[in-house]
């Protein structure tokens, strides 16, 4: 749609979780003219909703060597070992900047030091928490904070339609629908050379999932429309244990963090066997995909919905100091954790791959950077190592920031007139809830051939009716934020699925039944993907 109306910055950066934010408080720092765009609220992403913690080699006796060597295997071959090589080195000086930025970190009452825990795949405590389960929710308060605190533009309740480029195909700016916000209302254009996409993941793609409604791939989208290069897409993180609400509840679940087995929580079975010791050196707190598989796999072969996880033995007293959010979200489910074992089972989690950039952040399109989990910035392979995430927005925001400071002046751009319109069609909200079960069937935890060309095939047909409708009868969706939302979701999922397809073996988190063992002879590679002009 043609923009009503414009407004002019140096750099936009969509999205306002740890990267988002960040990336807007450094570039503002260097003086740059900075706009944050953002879906919902400042504070409605999904940072919010980290429970665990930030990684960050922060402990005595822990080395960056160290966390380098956990993300590579949790990676399972595909990390790009000089991306969490930065990650992991300049990972605890950016844990220290946010604290000086106001997050308050937990800390041991007797050292005064930030205590540290575990997670799957960490060989060391080494994750950074705070009010015990509820760091996101402190790194997001503390963010939002000093954003408004400094006076940066921002505009809320605006999701971002598509990136404008100029007559060269450079970045020069975004176009974006504004709900209610005054002046800046309806279809409008933030104009600027650089843009910033830090606009979280895309969990809604699934029925069940740990991440807030926002998380529609809009990011992932917008940068396959634009020409860019998305990478690794198939490897979607489903985390091990959310709090099982039923066999049809969808949407956002209760996540049960990792650091509840990090604190010595026992995953067990219907008669309270402890299924994961003997699956894996570190029992429970394997890596993320070895749980979920040892899950799924008890779950099948014992024909329960779900597993439980056992943590009476924490006492009332740690439940509440340690894992408020998680307890008080058990109780209002009816569920107490201090008495029973509570049910769990996995959910789409996260996307570690993305939008494909360099080690500066850098898209393959000339001025738009990307950040955080909308990125594949190459530090989490085929599996990103648990609390990793946080730590990933923070430094390569850091890194972005720097980057846009180093190469001004940038030149000034025009977005090209008048603009190609998309070739998509638009799909109809009703369509939503048929392709979030299509992908949790088909492109689920368990994979295979038949499954995924089922997805593949549901997918084409909603994409083929609504292209029908347009061509012939000329009747398309209605125009707003939920058509669009849902037309994202079915872009994202149409090239999730069909490289999952493509990829015949199973790495990471990408778990192939037909083709059980991972194979480095022939799939040690990235799967890029990048639209054809015609098809975007
Ligand atoms: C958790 O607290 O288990 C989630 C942490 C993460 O996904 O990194």
């Amino acid at each position: 749609p043609a923009p009503g109306w414009a407004i002019e910055a140096e750099v936009v950066v969509v999205g306002s979780g740890v990267a988002g934010l960040t990336a807007a408080l450094r570039c503002a720092a260097a003086g740059l003219d900075t706009v944050v765009v953002t879906k919902a609220r400042l504070d409605d992403g999904s940072t919010r909703w980290a429970q665990g913690g930030i990684a960050a080699a922060l402990g005595d006796g822990d080395t960056p060597e160290q966390h380098l060597d956990d993300s590579l295997v949790a990676g399972a071959g595909l990390c790009d070992e000089a991306a969490v090589r930065a990650l992991v080195t300049e990972g605890p000086d950016a844990v220290r900047r946010l604290i000086a930025t106001g997050a308050q970190f937990d800390t041991d009452p007797s050292s005064g030091e930030i205590e540290l825990t575990r997670e799957g795949g960490h060989h060391r405590r080494r994750i950074a928490h705070a009010g015990g389960d509820a760091t996101g929710a402190e790194i997001s308060r503390a963010l939002v904070h000093a954003v408004r605190d400094q006076g940066l533009r921002t505009i809320e309740n605006a999701l971002v339609l598509d990136l404008l480029t100029d007559a060269d195909g450079r970045t020069a700016g975004i176009t974006l629908h504004v709900m209610g916000e005054g002046q800046h209302d309806g279809v409008g254009a933030v104009h600027a050379p650089t843009v910033v996409l830090a606009t979280g993941g895309m969990g809604q793609i699934f029925s069940a999932t740990t991440n807030p409604a926002v998380s529609t791939g809009d990011g992932v989208a917008l940068a396959l429309r634009a020409g860019a290069e998305v990478s690794d897409i198939e490897f979607v993180q489903f985390h091990p244990t959310v709090l099982f609400l039923g066999a049809d509840s969808e949407g956002q679940q209760p996540l049960v963090s990792e650091a509840v087995r990090g604190e010595g929580a026992h995953l067990v079975d219907a008669a309270g066997t402890r299924f994961m010791v003997g699956q894996h050196e570190l029992a429970e707190l394997a890596p993320r995909d070895i749980v979920a598989k040892g899950i799924m796999r008890r779950m099948q072969e014992q024909g329960a919905a779900h597993m439980f996880l056992d943590a009476r033995h924490f006492g009332a007293q740690m439940w509440e100091q340690r894992f408020p959010t998680i307890l008080a979200a058990c109780r209002a489910h009816g569920f107490d954790p201090v008495t029973q074992p509570i049910p769990v089972a996995p959910a789409a989690h996260y996307a570690s791959g993305g939008v494909r950039t360099d080690l500066h952040g850098r898209t393959t399109v000339p001025g738009l950077y990307a950040c955080g989990e909308v990125a594949c910035t190459g530090v989490h392979g085929a599996n990103r190592l648990a609390s990793n995430s946080l730590l990933e927005g923070l430094v390569f925001a850091e890194r972005i920031a720097a980057d846009i400071a180093a190469r001004r002046p940038w030149p000034t751009v025009a977005p090209a007139v008048p603009q190609e319109p998309s070739l998509l069609p638009l799909i109809a909200p009703e369509q939503r809830a048929e392709i979030q079960r299509t992908m949790s069937h088909g492109a689920g935890v368990l994979r295979s051939a038949e499954s995924l060309a089922a997805a593949a095939a549901a997918l084409e047909a909603v994409y083929a009716n609504a292209a029908q409708d347009r061509e012939g009868s000329g009747k398309t969706a209605e125009p707003g934020v939920e058509s669009w939302e849902t037309s994202n979701l079915l872009c994202v999922a149409r090239v999730l699925t069909a490289a999952a397809l493509e990829r015949e073996e199973t790495r990471g988190c990408h778990w192939r039944e037909d083709r059980p063992e991972r194979d480095d002879t022939e799939w040690r590679c990235h799967l890029v993907v990048r639209l054809a002009p015609d098809r975007r």
